[in-house]
């Protein structure tokens, strides 16, 4: 994709999203706006869960919707947590890493920054992808 990212788009798409979280236990209410390879933006928000552990976080929301509309890879993605940008957490990477891949940025505290630095040295390295529009 050789469009630029409108990094302003994703965040306000962030903050609407996270409008719709369900976070009764923690209060933090978690909004997550991706870009996918053909131009859409999809979404997602964090639903919890009265075991705690069985949360799922925004991103996971982005990453069904990217499934549920059509698939495709991911390209950028922006996460705030109640109103404040967030970081996604080891496990979100882990699973961004499987639908975008190394090259994937994330906005880390406004500064996107690729996936490869955020996670190095991933598991699995994106040749074993099954995906087979992996990059
Ligand atoms: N959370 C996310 O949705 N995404 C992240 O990347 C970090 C954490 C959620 C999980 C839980 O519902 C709440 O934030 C507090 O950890």
């Amino acid at each position: 994709m050789t469009k630029s990212i409108d990094w302003t788009l994703l965040r306000n798409a962030a903050l609407a999203v996270a409008k719709n979280a369900y976070a009764p236990y923690s209060k933090f209410r978690v909004g997550a706006a991706a870009l996918v390879d053909d131009g859409r933006i999809i979404t997602g928000c964090n639903v919890e869960n009265a075991s705690y552990g069985m949360t799922l976080c925004a991103e996971c929301g982005v990453v069904s919707e990217l499934a549920r509309s059509g698939g495709g890879r991911l390209v950028a993605i922006c996460t705030v947590g109640n109103d404040e940008a967030v970081t996604p957490c080891g496990r979100c990477r882990q699973l961004l890493w499987e639908h975008g891949g190394a090259n994937m940025l994330l906005e880390v505290n406004g500064v996107p920054r690729k996936l490869s630095e955020m996670l190095p040295v991933a598991f699995p390295e994106e040749s074993v992808f099954v995906n087979p529009k992996a990059d």
